[in-house]
């Protein structure tokens, strides 16, 4: 037997353990509908929806069946859609990604027309799904990415999107200035209502597997000259005090899971709203294990999106968005 006892008067956590009841009063975090942003595929050369293998529950949307996922996440009370777009054309520069006839930009008409304000529709705005070598931004002559070259490119995508309809611009690139540049070209096009969301810190991750097969990704190299380093926390600071310069009205840590300690700190550290990703690898880590009969796949997402909140987000970008708060609507939170 041991020797330890808690004496009379010890704190005992557990009495705050004790039922569902007492749990549910004392519970910290909460999820609600609003909090999730749901995220969706708009791909132009396809006919019918098209799963994908390595996010089983995920597709590829045509525009018709992307409005009506849309107007699905709307009903279900989600804080936004965010979208992404596949061309079929791509080229040197990502031509597509300006063009108002491009898949993106006509899937956020489509999109905004159908949802109205009843949920906040957001854009992409990055290059790598439209240019045919697959980098964020334009080459320079030795192949590296052109930082500055590529500004004048979002700041072009920018405006574009945001006469689409797009309420919130994602600024996925990391490209350094990006959040000033497209501030300062959507006010000078009179768009100054454009909400900025800038990707503040964003890993260069083995978990945007996934997102390769969504968007039939081009690239061959890696992202390692502009995404940040795995190993890396303290520059997501210097990433946020650059951001909030350049007037970025929301920031994002991304991806999530394997990075709430940097979560964590933007959140402490932000007089913005503070956003993560639950982006497509964590998404496939939960399926294929549940698949495997491994975890308890309902429980998992619960646990996986009350984590982001307890380390400080805001709202969360995931695929689990509709699903999840529709779970809500229906009580189980
Ligand atoms: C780049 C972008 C990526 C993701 C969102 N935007 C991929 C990358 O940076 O390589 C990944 C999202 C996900 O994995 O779910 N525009």
């Amino acid at each position: 037997m041991s020797e330890f006892e808690l004496a009379p008067g010890s704190v005992r956590p557990r009495r705050l353990r004790q039922s569902a009841a007492v749990r549910r009063l004392v519970r910290e975090n909460r999820l609600h509908p609003s909090d999730l942003i749901e995220v969706l595929f708009v791909r132009e050369d396809l006919s019918a929806p098209r799963e994908l293998e390595s996010m089983p529950g995920v597709f590829q949307h045509t525009l018709e069946s992307l409005v009506e996922a849309a107007r699905d996440a709307a009903d279900a009370g989600v804080g936004g859609v965010m979208l992404f777009g596949i061309p079929t054309h791509r080229d040197a520069t990502g031509s597509q990604a300006d063009d108002p006839e491009g898949i993106l930009n006509r899937g956020l008409r489509a999109v905004s027309e159908a949802v109205g304000d009843r949920t906040v529709v957001m854009a992409d705005l990055c290059l790598d799904e439209f240019t045919d070598h697959g980098h964020c931004g334009v080459l320079a002559a030795d192949g590296s990415v052109d930082n500055d070259a590529t500004l004048d490119r979002y700041a072009a995508m920018a405006i574009a999107q945001a006469r689409a309809g797009a309420t919130v611009l994602g600024l996925s690139g990391m490209m350094d200035g990006q959040v000033g540049a497209v501030r300062v070209a959507l006010d000078e096009a009179g768009l100054s209502e454009t909400i900025v969301m800038g990707y503040t810190a964003k890993y260069a991750s083995a978990f945007y597997g996934p997102f390769r097969e969504a968007v039939d990704s081009q690239l061959t190299g890696d992202r390692k000259t502009y995404q940040q380093d795995p190993a890396n926390g303290r520059e997501a600071l210097l990433e946020l005090d650059l951001d909030l310069a350049e007037g970025a009205d929301i920031v994002m840590v991304k991806p999530g899971l394997p990075y709430l300690d940097v979560l964590s700190e933007v959140a402490a550290a932000s007089p913005v709203p503070v956003w993560s990703y639950q982006i497509s690898g964590e998404y496939a880590m939960i399926e294929f294990a549940a698949r495997a009969g491994a975890i308890d796949r309902d429980k998992a997402v619960w646990e996986s999106l009350m984590a982001f909140k307890r380390a400080g987000a805001d709202a969360v970008l995931t695929y689990y968005a509709t699903e999840f708060a529709r779970r809500l609507r229906d009580g189980d939170d």
